[in-house]
C-alpha cells in the first residue's frame, strides 16, 4: 500500500513538473513558459506597467505591478524606487496591504517621511554633513539639522529611475538603474546604481543592490518601507526579534557615539522575541534621544553573508515578517515622528507609532567613524547588498 502511494505521488510530481505547473513544482522558471494554467497570474508578460502620473517637469512615472503564484502583489514606482503597496497573507490566507504610503504620486511629491523609499547615496545620518575621504573634505546638504539624512535634499528616493520589468528565475522583477552624477548632493564620483526588486514565489520581496564608481566615494543603500502587519493601528503589540548582541548608542542628534554597546539589561535587547511596546516607555536616555526606537543594531552574523537578522510577529492577524540581509547593521525605527498629520492610502490617518521600519544598512555616520565597517567604494570595486523581507503567518 505504502509503495503504491509513493509511486502515485512520484508520478503526480513528475506530471506536474512536465506540465510546468509552478503551483506544485516550486519551479518558478516554468511560469515563464506561460503553461501554468493553475496559476496564470505569474505567466509570461503579466507584469503590468501603468502610468503613475507625471513629475512637475513633465517626465512620466511608471508603476509596475508584480504578482506571484500565491496571490501576493507588490507595486513599484519608477520615481524613487518606491514600494507603493505590498500585500501579505494573514493566518486565514487573507491578503492585505502591509505598507504605509499614498494612493497617488502627488502625496509622495508633497511630503513623505520616506514611505517605501529606495534610500541612497548614503542611508541614515552623516554628522553635520561633512566627511573626509583621501584627504579631501566633502560638504553635503543639511536636511535634518544639524546632519544630513538619507542622501540629502534630493536623495535616491526623489529621482526618476530607468525601469525594466522582467521575469527572473525566482519571480517577477523590476530592474531600476540610475547614474548619480559626480558632485550630486555633494558626494564624489559618478555612481552607477542598479537595484533589482523581485517578488519571489515564496512570498518575499527581495532587493539586490549593486553600484560602481569612477572616484572614491561612500555608499550605503537601503529600503525604507513603513510596515503595519495588521493593516491599521499602532505596532506596540508586535513581537520583535533582532539577532544582535550590540547596538550603537547615539547622541541627541542621533549620531553614534562610536561605542558598540551590549544590549544586555537594556530595552535594546531583542534577542528573544519581545513586544515593541514592552519597554519603549522606559526612562532610558537612548529611548529619549530616539523618541522611541530609532537606533542601529550591530548584527551578529558576519558582514557580507546573507542570513536572517530580524523577525516580527503581529499576534492578531498572525502575520510574520522575516528580514534577511548581507549588511552589518539594522536601523529599527518605530514611526516615532508619525503624528497624525499625514493622511495616506485609503484616507487612513497615520498616527504615532502606526508603523515600524527595518532598514538593513551600514552603521550611521560610518564615513566619520574609523572603527565602523567601511562604506568606501573605490573605482574597480562593486558595492553589493541584498535585503529580503519574507512574509508568512502563524
Ligand atoms: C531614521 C529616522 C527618521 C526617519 C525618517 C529613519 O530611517 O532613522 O530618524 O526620522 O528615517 O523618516
Amino acid at each position: 500500500m505504502k509503495k503504491i502511494l509513493i509511486q502515485s505521488f512520484a508520478t503526480l510530481a513528475i506530471a506536474a513538473f512536465l506540465a510546468g505547473c509552478c503551483c506544485t513544482s516550486q519551479n518558478t522558471g516554468k511560469c515563464n513558459t506561460g503553461k501554468c494554467s493553475c496559476c496564470s497570474s505569474c505567466s509570461k508578460g503579466n507584469i503590468k506597467e501603468s502610468s503613475f502620473g507625471t513629475l512637475p517637469d513633465g517626465r512620466a512615472v511608471k508603476l509596475y505591478t508584480l504578482r506571484n503564484c500565491k496571490g501576493m502583489e507588490a507595486r513599484i514606482s519608477s520615481y524613487g524606487g518606491l514600494v507603493i503597496s505590498l500585500t501579505a497573507p494573514d493566518r486565514n490566507g487573507k491578503y492585505a496591504d502591509v505598507t504605509l504610503g499614498y494612493d497617488s504620486l502627488d502625496g509622495y511629491l508633497k511630503e513623505t517621511p520616506y514611505f517605501g523609499a529606495l534610500i541612497g547615496r548614503y542611508g541614515n545620518r552623516i554628522a553635520k554633513g561633512h566627511f573626509t575621504l583621501d584627504g579631501k573634505t566633502y560638504t553635503l546638504a543639511i536636511n535634518d539639522p544639524p546632519n544630513t539624512l538619507h542622501g540629502g535634499k534630493v536623495g535616491f528616493d526623489k529621482v526618476l529611475w530607468n525601469a525594466r520589468p522582467f521575469q527572473s528565475g525566482i519571480g517577477q522583477a523590476v530592474e531600476l538603474t540610475y547614474v548619480s552624477k559626480d558632485g550630486e548632493e555633494g558626494y564624489p564620483g559618478n555612481l552607477n546604481v542598479k537595484v533589482v526588486i523581485t517578488l519571489t514565489e515564496n512570498n518575499s520581496l527581495r532587493f539586490d543592490y549593486t553600484a560602481t564608481t569612477d572616484k572614491s566615494t561612500v555608499v550605503n543603500l537601503t529600503h525604507h518601507g513603513y510596515f503595519n502587519l495588521a493593516g491599521e493601528g499602532d505596532v506596540l503589540g508586535y513581537e520583535v526579534q533582532i539577532l544582535a548582541d550590540k547596538f550603537t548608542p547615539v547622541d541627541q542628534t542621533l549620531i553614534p557615539t562610536g561605542e558598540l554597546k551590549s544590549v544586555e539589561g537594556t530595552p535594546f535587547d531583542f534577542r528573544k522575541p519581545t513586544a515593541i511596546g514592552a519597554r519603549i516607555g522606559q526612562d532610558d536616555q537612548q529611548l529619549k534621544f530616539g523618541r522611541g526606537y530609532d537606533h542601529n543594531w550591530v548584527i551578529n552574523k558576519p558582514f557580507g553573508e546573507l542570513g536572517v537578522i530580524a523577525r516580527i510577529y503581529e499576534p492578531t492577524t498572525g502575520r510574520v515578517m522575516e528580514v534577511s540581509s548581507t549588511e552589518p547593521g539594522l536601523q529599527f525605527y518605530t514611526g516615532n515622528f508619525l503624528d497624525g498629520k499625514i493622511t495616506g492610502k485609503g484616507g487612513r490617518v497615520y498616527n504615532h507609532r502606526n508603523a515600524f521600519c527595518m532598514e538593513p544598512q551600514h552603521y550611521p555616520d560610518s564615513p566619520n567613524q574609523p572603527n565602523f565597517p567601511s562604506v568606501v567604494l573605490k573605482p574597480g570595486q562593486t558595492y553589493k547588498n541584498t535585503i529580503i523581507y519574507s512574509f508568512s503567518a502563524k
